[in-house]
């Protein structure tokens, strides 16, 4: 599968797929996951780039797929400021057993509902392993809104956004502003730089 235009995205996760697909379709190259995707374990770390590390490995180890642009692993969470950034690397767990809901009703009469949303993405490409951050800033909602997105999409309003939460966005529009945009982005403009260097060929990672 793939072609060298196909960035493979180790993740079962539909709604990131979906994203990194909309992020970098302008720029031609396509996106998509695995063929078949093992279960892997997540290495518990206190940050995102120590994960994103060992998922990259683990993702390289598992693409049989020679002529592709490169492998790509993310990692992300919801960092709430009062709690001083609980959820962010136990994001997926605490969305699964409390919910939203149970999150909103956490923040109950907490006046600071800053929070954000982070992500590191891991690049292997030229036989480089390349790391990548983006950040959103915004606050917690009163209430669950919207319908699109996934995970703390409802509860998320970005500040540079209308007010809206990110699940009340369509794709597009959370793609200009969210911070996989900005590490899709990051990596985008290195990888630019890379391929105007006149030594570079990202083909054999000289
Ligand atoms: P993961 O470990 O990188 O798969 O992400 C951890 C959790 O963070 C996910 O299960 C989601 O609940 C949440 N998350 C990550 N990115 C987003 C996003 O863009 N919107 C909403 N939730 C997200």
């Amino acid at each position: 599968m793939g072609d060298e235009n196909t960035i493979l995205f180790f993740t079962s996760n539909k709604g990131k797929i979906a994203e990194a697909k909309a992020i970098l379709k302008p720029y031609g190259i396509n996106v998509e996951p695995f063929d078949s995707l093992i279960e892997i374990n997540e290495i518990q770390s206190a940050n995102l780039e120590d994960v994103a590390a060992d998922k990259l490995t683990k993702a390289i180890a598992n693409n049989h797929s020679r002529n592709i642009l490169a492998v790509m692993v993310e990692d992300a969470g919801f960092f709430i400021d009062e709690f001083e950034g609980f959820p962010g690397v136990y994001s997926s767990y605490v969305h699964k057993t409390l919910g939203i809901n149970g999150v909103l009703r956490s923040l109950v009469g907490i006046e600071n509902r800053c929070a954000s949303f982070r992500c590191v993405i891991g690049m292997h490409i030229g036989r480089r392993n390349l790391f990548f951050t983006g950040e959103c800033k915004g606050t917690v909602s009163s209430e669950v809104r919207g319908k699109n997105g996934f995970g703390y999409d409802p509860i998320f309003i970005p500040n540079e956004g209308d007010g809206r939460t990110f699940a009340e966005m369509n794709l597009e529009e959370k793609g200009q502003i969210s911070h996989r945009t900005k590490a899709i982005d990051a990596f985008k403009a290195h990888f630019d730089e890379f391929k105007q260097s006149p030594t570079s060929n990202h083909r054999n990672g000289s």
